[in-house]
């Protein structure tokens, strides 16, 4: 009997991988992250499982749901939303489970920060302008943050910054990222981002707060930095005519031409 965790996408039922759909499909037992998991994704299961939403249970009731599958015999699909690496509870239950002996897979999903990106149309990382994102939070009700992980540290860097599960507390990310970024800087909010009533914002530090229509008080991402901002960059190196490179030697004394270099 293995839990198999699988990340099952930003909100777009087909945003889900192949892996992801198979192992689904093959599951007699199915919990999911009932909050933000679409239902669609539950049509995989096969016809007869046993699904089961996790939105209202504390980690032991989840893990004596699983423990009952494992006296069964019963593989189990545990389905989070986006990818699984970030902010899925995910740690704890596998603590929990290689204590008791239970085996586990993970199958990673799309996160949100790129289903953002790909609803604003941009890369995070362009030449000469930002070449790191940087995924963080904000403290919330059941998270505090380390002490060295705050928003103004991060903003030093000048990286994109995809700021999640922190749309309540926008007032305090524009004052705290402000003097770092200037009050022009490109920024975007991402509600839902994939899911059919997503909501795209694009505004700067300065008029975020005017140009935030009402009622997006969850499921949205912070995204800021200059590379939001659009056109103004230099191009990469990578597809430049003249750049010597292994796939593409610009003459026979370089060293990518064929024979001289792997
Ligand atoms: C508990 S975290 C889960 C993150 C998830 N594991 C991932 O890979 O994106 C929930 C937060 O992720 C962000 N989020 C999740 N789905 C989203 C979506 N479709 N659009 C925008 N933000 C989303 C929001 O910031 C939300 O508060």
């Amino acid at each position: 009997m293995t839990v198999h965790f699988i990340g099952a996408g930003p909100g777009a039922a087909d945003l889900l991988t192949i892996r992801g759909r198979d192992i689904i499909a093959a599951c007699p037992v199915c919990l999911y992250a009932g909050s933000l998991v679409p239902k669609e994704i539950l049509s995989h299961c096969p016809p007869n499982a046993n699904i089961v939403n996790t939105a209202s249970m504390d980690l032991n009731a989840i893990i004596e749901e699983i423990k009952k599958a494992d006296a069964a015999g019963q593989d189990v699909a545990r389905l989070h939303s986006g990818d699984l690496s970030i902010w899925s509870a995910m740690g704890e239950q596998l603590r929990r489970l290689r204590a008791e002996g239970i085996a586990v897979s993970m199958t990673p999903g799309v996160p949100s920060f790129a289903a953002a990106a790909a609803a604003l149309g941009t890369e995070l990382t362009l030449p000469g302008i930002s070449q790191s994102v940087i995924l963080t939070r904000t403290p919330g009700r059941a998270s505090s943050m380390p002490k060295d992980e705050t928003l103004k540290n991060f903003a030093a860097t000048g990286a994109t910054l995809a700021i999640h599960l922190s749309i309540h507390n926008l007032e305090q990310v524009i004052a705290d990222l402000t003097p770092y970024y200037g009050t022009d800087c490109a920024v975007a909010v991402a509600f839902r981002a994939s899911w059919p009533d997503q909501k795209i914002i694009r505004s700067t530090l300065q008029n975020l707060r005017d140009d935030m229509p009402h009622g997006i008080e969850r499921t949205a991402l912070i995204l800021v930095g200059q590379a939001l901002a659009g056109e103004d960059f230099e191009e990469s190196c990578l597809y430049a005519t003249d750049y010597d490179r292994r796939f593409r030697p610009q003459s026979a004394s370089s060293p990518f031409s064929s024979g001289q270099n792997e």
